[in-house]
C-alpha cells in the first residue's frame, strides 16, 4: 500500500431496517493520520455507518475496503483484529467488572495485538479507579473508559461516536487534543459529532449526511455556508 493510499474507503453503502433506508449511498475515504468529521441531523445514519464499518450487521449494498482489502463480509472480531475499533454513543462497560477488567476484556477481544491495560488507564486518567466497579464511574469517566477499551486493541482506524456530548468545555478541548495526538501518531479517525466547535478543533474535512445520503464532503468552513447543509440542520 502506498503511503498516501486511504486506509478506509466506503462506497455507496446501503442498509435498510424494514422499510427504512438508514444508509442510501454513503461514500467517503479516510487516510492514515487523518481525522474525518461525520455530522448530520439525528437519525441521518451516522451510527449506522459506524455499525456497518465495524460489522455489527451486514450491509445490503456497497463496499467497505480497509487497508486495501474488501472487508464487508468479515465478522466483527476479524475487523477488530485487522485494526478497526470504535467507541459507543452510549458507553457500554460491564458495570459489575472493575475498570481494569473492562479494559482487559476489550484487549483480548479477537485475540489480536493488544495494549497494556494499566498503561491505557494511566493515559486516560482512570488509573485511580482501576479496581472500582465500572458502574461507579460518572458519565465522562465512562466515556474515557469506552475510549480506553477501544484503544486496547491498538486500532489503526478508530470510529468515535459522539464522544463530546455531555463533556464540559475544558474536557472537550482536552478530548480534541487527545484525538489529534492519536492522529499525529498515524491513526485514522472518523469522528461522529454534532458539536461544530469540537469538530473545528479536531478536523478540517467533513462529511455531512442527511437521511442516509452523503450531502456534503469537504472543508468544514465551506460546510457551514452550504445551503443544503444549512437546510438539513435547520429545515428538518
Ligand atoms: N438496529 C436498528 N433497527 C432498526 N432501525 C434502526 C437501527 N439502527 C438505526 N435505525 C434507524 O436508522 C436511522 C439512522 O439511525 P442512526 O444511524 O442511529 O442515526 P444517527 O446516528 O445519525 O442519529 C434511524 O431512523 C434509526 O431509527
Ligand atoms: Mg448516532
Amino acid at each position: 500500500m502506498s503511503p498516501d493510499a486511504p486506509i478506509l474507503e466506503v462506497g455507496n453503502l446501503e442498509k435498510s431496517f424494514g422499510g427504512l433506508k438508514a444508509l442510501n449511498g454513503v461514500s467517503f475515504d479516510l487516510h492514515p493520520g487523518e481525522i474525518l468529521g461525520l455530522a448530520g441531523p439525528n437519525g441521518s445514519g451516522k451510527t449506522t455507518c459506524i455499525n456497518a464499518i465495524t460489522g455489527v450487521f451486514r450491509i445490503d449494498g456497497g463496499s467497505i475496503r480497509f487497508a486495501g482489502e474488501d472487508i464487508h463480509h468479515r465478522a466483527t472480531y476479524r475487523r477488530v483484529r485487522k485494526g478497526i475499533n470504535r467507541t459507543f454513543q452510549v458507553p457500554r462497560p460491564f458495570p459489575g467488572l472493575t475498570v481494569h477488567e473492562n479494559v482487559l476484556v476489550a484487549a483480548h477481544y479477537g485475540s489480536g495485538e493488544h495494549a497494556d491495560a494499566m498503561t491505557l488507564l494511566e493515559d486516560t486518567g482512570l488509573a485511580e479507579f482501576a479496581d472500582k466497579p465500572a458502574r461507579t464511574l460518572n458519565s465522562s469517566q465512562q466515556k474515557m473508559l469506552g475510549l480506553a477499551r477501544a484503544l486496547a486493541t491498538k486500532p489503526r482506524l478508530l470510529l468515535v461516536d459522539e464522544i463530546g456530548a455531555g463533556l464540559n468545555p475544558e474536557e472537550l478541548s482536552a478530548m480534541a487534543q487527545r484525538l489529534r495526538g492519536y492522529a499525529n501518531q498515524g491513526m485514522a479517525l472518523l469522528v461522529v459529532e454534532h458539536l461544530m466547535d469540537f469538530l473545528d478543533q479536531v478536523t478540517d474535512r467533513l462529511v455531512v449526511m442527511d437521511a442516509g445520503n452523503t450531502l456534503f464532503t469537504g472543508k468544514l468552513a465551506q460546510a457551514t455556508e452550504d445551503p443544503r447543509v444549512i437546510e438539513a440542520f435547520l429545515g428538518g
